[in-house]
């Protein structure tokens, strides 16, 4: 059986956020003490995923190989290719088609940040699960009209997605994390421009739907999740992570310690990788959670 792939769509060009995206990709910015990239690289990884394609602009995309290299740094494998021109979410399917090669994906958009008690084994079960053609989830929000809006029946049926209406038919926003069969870039393929000339991925979600292939996770009340799109939204999720990481003296979405605690690298790697960052609190800690953990399977 093949093993589900992941992908990470971080173009665009972050217009909600200027100035502070003249020149930087959003992606990069920082979530308090991490670049933004790192929370859906971290979830993709919790899900057990070690293949990850990562999309974004001509001028961006070295930037993020310089960031995060091949992967190997984690124990997974980081590839990177280039979308020319935003024009859409779903053309990212398109775009990782061949680095699929008839796999199940994940795609996760740049910009999203989930956290939850839990949330970890809920995807990795999700992920493993190869019967199910398309899983998304859903969030209540208060502004809906922001997102892809899910209609969800009295029995919790999904009734349809609308994309950003201006009388959403409920407050579940679809978050930008979508677990495909392998049929995706297929599909994706057919889809036409919207008005807005973009391919859309609700228009790709309600063709999934259409065949009554579509499962949705509703996210309750112990999970929170982010789309770091503007400005109120960039400092709440970093001061989200700044709450969570101070209270617990743990830290977030580090994908050096998912990467040791699912056995894919050595604590000694871990603590190498620590010595060049070791004036940071991040390398302290990365240098304290591996000792630790050596310690542990002493
Ligand atoms: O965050 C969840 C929402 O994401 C969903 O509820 C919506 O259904 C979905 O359309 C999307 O809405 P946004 O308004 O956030 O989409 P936006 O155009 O801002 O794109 C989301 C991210 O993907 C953003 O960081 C830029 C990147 N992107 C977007 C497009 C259209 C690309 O890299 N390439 C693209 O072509």
């Amino acid at each position: 059986m093949k093993e589900r792939k992941g992908i990470i769509l971080a173009g665009g060009s972050g217009t909600r956020l200027y100035p502070m995206t003249n020149v930087v990709s959003k992606q990069l910015l920082p979530v308090f003490d991490k670049p933004m990239i790192y929370y859906p690289l971290s979830t993709l990884m919790l899900a057990g995923i070690r293949e990850v394609l990562v999309i974004s602009t001509p001028e961006d995309l070295p930037r993020f190989e310089q960031l995060l290299g091949t992967g190997e740094q984690w124990g997974i494998e980081i590839q990177y290719q280039l979308q020319p021109s935003p024009d859409g979410i779903a053309q990212a399917l398109i775009i990782g088609e061949k680095f699929l090669a008839n796999s199940p994906s994940a795609l996760i958009l740049g910009d999203n940040i989930f956290h939850g008690s839990g949330f970890g084994e809920k995807l990795q079960e999700i992920s493993h699960d190869l019967t199910r053609n398309l899983t998304l989830f859903a969030c209540q929000v208060h502004d809906p009209e922001r997102y892809g809006v899910a209609e969800i029946g009295r029995d919790g049926q999904l009734i349809g997605i609308e994309e950003k209406p201006k009388m959403p038919k409920s407050n579940y926003a679809v978050t930008g994390l979508y677990f495909y069969d392998e049929d995706a870039p297929k599909l994706a393929g057919e889809l036409n421009p919207s008005d807005r000339g973009e391919l859309e991925i609700t228009g790709l979600n309600n063709m999934y739907l259409k065949r009554s292939q579509v499962h949705v996770e509703r996210l309750d009340r112990g999970h929170v999740w982010f789309d770091t799109g503007t400005p109120e939204s960039l400092s709440e999720a970093s001061q989200y992570v700044q709450a969570v990481e101070h209270r617990q003296g743990m830290k977030i979405h580090c994908p050096e310690e998912i990467a040791l605690r699912k056995g894919w690298v050595e604590p000694d790697q871990i603590i190498k990788q620590a010595k060049r960052l070791a004036n940071s609190a991040y390398g302290r800690y990365l240098n304290k959670m591996a000792e630790d953990f050596k310690r542990e399977i002493d």
